[in-house]
């Protein structure tokens, strides 16, 4: 995401991002915060400048060392692939998966090469002799019954998340689940005290909270240099419309396209294994083509907003300090396909969040309608599925200077003088700020820092530390008392996901009523019956 930015100015950018987050690292004075505040924020003690991603995220391999935690994986499709990809070895190994789909559980041990972002088990266990080691089961209810699996990860569509997490941890397993956390917010809730209850570690997979590019992105953010920031535009934008062709499926004659990866064709082999509908059904589907195409239907899904959206407002609240919205109004529909699906295809959705200094006391305007001053950031997120211009990504614009943050792969930094000079942190005047005659000295770059020269470089998104984080807790836990036990929690736990869900499946219920809607602070208390759903849709409130 950068609009109309020349390679120069994405090079200048990335110089500036990269010098900046080096200069707060070697900070020691105020008004900077220095990532040595970030670590004791993060890890909850003094720490040496990181120079891993492990060190910047509190965790290492010592403790796991010898004895990775034995894990399963439930659900071998497209993420599930990813995440088997990025998993290590030295600290989670994965001892068996579970699928329905005979060609996705092909495609999770051959994986599709070896450069590609699923490399399938047999890359990480050895051959097709491995394979045998591996258990796998047609019902994740077999794998949960092994008792020496200590960990799952689940990769399932939506409206299973809920069901396989209970499961789970009704046998004592620690998960590791997708996001979006669960199909509603009561979903969320019961999942935090079912965890809660039976004393293990749930981890949702919103894996910007483990991107050190997001982290120095955040540290840029709370340094202040950036100014004022009244504005946040969060963006996905795709185009799903090549190959156009006429199909005539259930009745009904529409326009398919060939690359929209919500509407896949149904293979030959999962249809045939999966012809039962009585069995299908036990597995929580009304047929094959609900199952491979579980984004299109609002039981299964939860459209753009919960598929994308939640990314990117994820990423929007950490900038603001996790504060939740005040407010969201939405416009959203089915504006573009003519077929079976149910969601909406392009979505537009206005939060208003509380800045710093906001005071819930003071209304928007006076009697007459003259605006009142209050400390409120705008952010806009949009998701357009018929034009993929500027791809993804976030811009945190403030008085001082503007960040851009690119498919988690690039940030970009620039001063108010443009895109084209080199600026550095400086706090002349007492108060941080971009400048450009400081800035002769090259881009500090340092081991872990992640100023991607380019988009699509090999900058970590995330998953691997998600997983390699979540092994250390569960081994750091075994012997530890209460007191350090309640530290041990993951950066992303059903806590800071139920949020993150709350915000997307609030769009969602904003653009289907099609008025502003105002954040509750009882819905985000897992103790609390108060969702979403049931004060807008159930109680009209
Ligand atoms: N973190 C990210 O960036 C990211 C990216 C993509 C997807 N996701 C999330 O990952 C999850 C899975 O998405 P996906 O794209 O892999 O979907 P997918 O359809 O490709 O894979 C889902 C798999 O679950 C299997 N499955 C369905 N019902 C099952 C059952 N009862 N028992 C066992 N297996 C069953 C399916 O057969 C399929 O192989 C979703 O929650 C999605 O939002 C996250």
């Amino acid at each position: 995401m950068a609009l109309d930015l020349t390679p120069e100015q994405k090079a200048t950018g990335t110089g500036n991002f990269n010098r900046v987050v080096g200069k707060l690292a070697g900070a020691d004075q105020h008004p900077f915060p220095t990532r040595r505040d970030f670590m004791k924020g993060l890890i909850g003690g003094a720490a040496a400048l990181p120079l891993t991603a492990a060190a910047y995220y509190g965790y290492n391999l010592a403790s796991v060392r010898g004895r990775p935690v034995r894990a399963g994986l439930i659900g071998c499709g497209d993420e599930g692939g990813v995440l088997t990809s990025e998993h290590n070895p030295e600290f989670v190994n994965i001892v068996a998966v579970s699928d329905i789909r005979p060609t996705n559980l092909d495609r999770i041990f051959v994986g599709e090469g070896i450069s590609s972002r699923r490399k399938g088990l047999n890359y990480f266990y050895g051959g097709n002799s491995r394979r045998n080691e591996i258990k796998i089961h047609e019902k994740y209810q077999d794998l949960l019954d092994d008792p020496s699996i200590e960990m799952v990860i689940i990769a399932l569509p939506l409206n299973l998340h809920y069901r396989a997490v209970m499961d789970a941890l009704a046998k004592k397993k620690h998960v590791l689940c997708e996001k979006l956390m669960a199909w509603s917010i009561q979903q969320c809730k019961e999942m935090i005290r079912e965890a809660d209850k039976q004393d293990c570690l749930l981890s949702i997979g919103h894996q910007r909270h483990y991107s050190m590019l997001y982290a120095h992105a955040n540290e840029v953010v709370q340094s202040g240099v950036l100014g004022d920031i009244r504005h946040i535009r969060a963006l996905w934008h795709r185009n799903n419309t090549n190959n156009p062709r006429q199909v005539t499926e259930g009745g009904r004659t529409f326009t398919a396209y060939g690359n929209d990866g919500w509407r896949k064709e149904v293979p030959a082999a999962d249809r045939q294994a999966l012809s039962d509908p009585e069995k299908l059904r036990a597995y929580g589907w009304d047929s094959v083509e609900q199952l491979v195409r579980w984004r299109l239907f609002r039981r299964t899904g939860g459209g753009l907003m919960a598929e994308l959206g939640s990314h990117q407002l994820d990423a929007t609240s950490i900038f603001l300090r996790k504060k939740q919205p005040l407010s969201v109004t939405g416009i959203g529909g089915k504006h573009f396909y003519d077929d079976e699906r149910e969601v909406e295809d392009h979505v537009y959705c206005t939060f208003e969040f509380p800045g710093k200094n906001y005071d819930p006391r003071i209304r928007p305007r006076d009697e007459s309608g003259n605006c009142l001053h209050n400390d409120i950031v705008t952010v806009t997120y949009s998701s357009v599925s018929t034009n993929g211009f500027e791809a993804y990504g976030e811009c945190v614009m403030g008085s001082r200077g503007t960040m851009v943050v690119e498919r988690e792969q690039a940030a970009y930094l620039y001063g108010l003088q443009g895109r084209s000079t080199e600026v550095t942190a400086t706090t002349a005047g007492g108060r941080p700020a971009l400048d450009a005659s400081a800035s002769t000295a090259p881009a500090e770059k340092r081991a872990g820092d992640v100023g991607a020269a380019s988009v699509g470089s090999n900058v970590s998104y995330g998953y691997r530390e998600e997983m390699e984080h979540l092994a250390y807790l569960i081994r750091n836990r075994e012997g530890a008392n209460a007191a350090d036990r309640a530290n041990l929690k993951p950066r992303c736990d059903g806590r800071a996901a139920m949020a993150d869900a709350i915000m997307a499946l609030t769009s969602n219920i904003a653009m289907r009523l099609q008025r502003r809607v105002e954040f509750k602070e009882e819905w985000y208390d897992a103790s609390k019956d108060d969702t979403p759903e049931r004060d807008l849709l159930e109680r009209n409130t």
